[in-house]
């Protein structure tokens, strides 16, 4: 299912977040797209916090993979802006996380081999004066996305 919404506001992005965390469990995959600055680890913020994250989330842009303690899940966050080798992604052990938890990954053209689990795309974009988001999720989930407004 495709589902285009407009992000005016953090505060929509927010409900954004809100609105998919209910619905994840272990295995899945959550593809974050979208240029520089678009807003891709504001979301996980937003997606940490309502998983019960209690640490600040940070950027793992240099560390490539940061790994919190949910209420009941694991989040796995990834950023794979720096990684230039294709070989390189088979040692992160994205298979194993998929075991433990729910995993995050910016950038994700290069773990596009691995993506077995259940996965929710996100694709963030630049309006001309917002953000903007096109969302492909898995047909079996029945998200509401409460207070979102369409494009
Ligand atoms: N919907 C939104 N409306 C306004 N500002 C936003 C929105 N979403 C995120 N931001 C702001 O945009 C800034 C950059 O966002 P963020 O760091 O999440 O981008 P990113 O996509 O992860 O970038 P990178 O590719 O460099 O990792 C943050 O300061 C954040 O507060
Ligand atoms: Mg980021």
């Amino acid at each position: 299912m495709t589902r285009n919404f407009i992000l005016k506001s953090e505060e929509d992005t927010t409900k954004l977040a809100k609105s998919i965390a209910p619905h994840l469990s272990i295995g899945d995959i959550i593809a974050l797209d979208g240029t520089l600055g678009v807003g891709k680890t504001f979301f996980t913020k937003q997606l940490g916090l309502e998983l019960g994250v209690k640490e600040v989330i940070n950027s793992p842009t240099f560390v490539l993979v940061n790994i919190y303690q949910g209420d009941k899940l694991k989040l796995f966050h990834i950023d794979l802006y720096r990684l230039k080798n294709n070989e390189d992604i088979w040692s992160l052990g994205i298979e194993e996380m998929l075991d433990e938890g729910v995993v995050v990954i910016e950038w994700p053209e290069l773990a596009q081999p691995l993506m077995r689990g259940r996965t929710f795309k996100l694709n963030f974009s630049f309006d001309e004066n917002d953000r903007k988001v096109e969302l492909n999720v898995p047909t079996t989930v029945k998200i509401d996305f409460a207070g979102l407004t369409s494009n």
